[in-house]
């Protein structure tokens, strides 16, 4: 069918045409959004889930409903090269602008940039260096958000914006999507830092997304994260949801799938929203219209896996060091994880604490993680399969190999 009006949208963020299986979750955002603006007890949420099951395309939702309600929103994303302050710092320095500019400047917005100032000055963040394009036009508040340490420092700060906020009878809400790359420290600071603005009632929220190593964080915290904040779990769509996302969209432009061809687009994918996308967006090029059958599915495979291997799973492989790759790889050999971390050594042929860094190394680039004591599991649903596949050709490396 033509393949310019073909409704589906794999991709990193792309919104799909049909965003199923998620009303809940959007529930539950929008209760929270809601309460906080209220100025009632709300907690903030740290969406957790494997890639590509729809993490950046909710929290982008969520935060559309925040802005049309009226709330000022921040989007960020985290990123490997840049500290939780060096993030932070400039976009609060622009939501204080963007509160002042409602009002004339007044005494919360204007005292929340001096804080700003002084936890830019402990932290040593640079005009130009530290993220921010210009000079912070006021003296630093001493005494607030100077002492150096982060989770305390990060709370004055958001309760002196909260403050503004509240004066301007305003809410904030950050969205702070691929949160798994902020350091461990960062992340509970952070984490505490919003707590304690929710224990004051204040109108500002989190709503982040994370791969599942944010499920590790929260249960090593002393605080308790798990306890601070909400950790809601996307996984793979239901089939009957999974049906939905394919048939809707296709049935909106006067296509669709046939029963046989469903079921098996649904099976391929597993639910898995990026997957789905990938295969309705192959399947329908195929077809010939208007039915989509059985056959298209299956014609449509060669195009789907190769798509898939090219922008979904060698997504950071091909920067990765070759002792990391082969971790990979003596993990993908062992068949279905969660795997021990004593048997991917063991195959390799080495010591569990020598292996140690490139599991660590893996874990902080978001590769894999460890869902229990020891053990470690793909953060990308059939990334098993995928390296078997890369490796398929080509002859093990010596298991010795540095
Ligand atoms: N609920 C959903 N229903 C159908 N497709 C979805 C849904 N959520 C996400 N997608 C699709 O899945 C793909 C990956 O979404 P994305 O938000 O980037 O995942 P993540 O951030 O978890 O890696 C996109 O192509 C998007 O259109
Ligand atoms: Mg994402």
């Amino acid at each position: 069918m033509d393949p310019r009006i073909n409704p589906f949208s794999p991709g990193a963020g792309s919104p799909p045409p049909k965003l199923a299986g998620r009303s809940a979750l959007l529930q539950e955002a929008g209760l929270a959004l809601d309460r906080m603006r209220r100025g009632l007890h709300t907690r903030s949420m740290v969406l957790v889930g494997l890639r590509g099951t729809g993490k950046t395309v909710m929290l982008n939702r969520i935060e559309a409903l925040a802005r049309q309600d009226g709330a000022l929103t921040v989007v960020l994303e985290a990123g490997e090269e840049r500290s939780l302050a060096e993030l932070l710092a400039p976009a609060l320095r622009q939501i204080l602008y963007r509160l002042g500019l409602e009002a004339p400047s007044g005494n919360q917005t204007r005292r929340a940039l001096r804080v700003l100032r002084s936890f830019a000055g402990s932290f040593k963040l640079q005009p130009g260096l530290g993220g921010f394009d210009q000079e912070l036009a006021v003296d630093p508040e001493a005494g607030a958000a100077d002492s150096g340490d982060l989770a305390a420092d990060l709370f004055s700060l958001l309760d002196a914006v909260a403050a503004a906020a509240v004066e301007r009878q305003s809410a904030i809400v950050f969205c702070l999507d691929e949160m798994q790359l902020l350091r461990e420290k960062e992340a509970s600071a952070l984490l505490a830092a919003f707590h304690r603005i929710h224990e004051r009632r204040q109108p500002l929220i989190l709503i982040g997304a994370s791969l599942p190593q944010a499920l590790g964080w929260a249960g090593r915290s002393g605080a308790g994260a798990e306890r601070l904040v909400d950790f809601p779990e996307l996984d793979a769509l239901s089939s009957a949801d999974a049906a939905e996302a394919l048939q809707i969209p296709a049935r909106g432009l006067g296509a669709t799938f046939s029963p046989e061809a469903l079921t098996r687009a649904v099976e391929l994918s597993s639910g898995y929203p990026y997957f789905l996308q990938q295969w309705g967006y192959e399947a329908w090029n195929q077809a010939a219209g208007p039915v989509i059958e059985f056959g298209d599915i299956e014609s449509a495979a060669p195009r789907v896996v190769e798509r898939l291997d090219h922008s979904f799973f060698r997504l950071r492989f091909d920067r990765l060091r070759p002792r990391e790759k082969d971790y990979l790889r003596a993990m993908a050999s062992l068949g279905q994880p969660p795997l021990r971390s004593g048997e991917v050594a063991e195959r390799l042929g080495v010591k569990i604490q020598s292996i140690a860094p490139v599991r660590d190394s893996l874990i902080r680039k978001g590769l894999i993680y460890s869902p229990a004591y020891g053990e470690t599991a793909f953060t990308a649903p059939f990334y098993g399969e995928f390296l078997l596949h890369v490796y398929s050709d080509e002859p093990a490396s010596a298991p010795d190999q540095p």
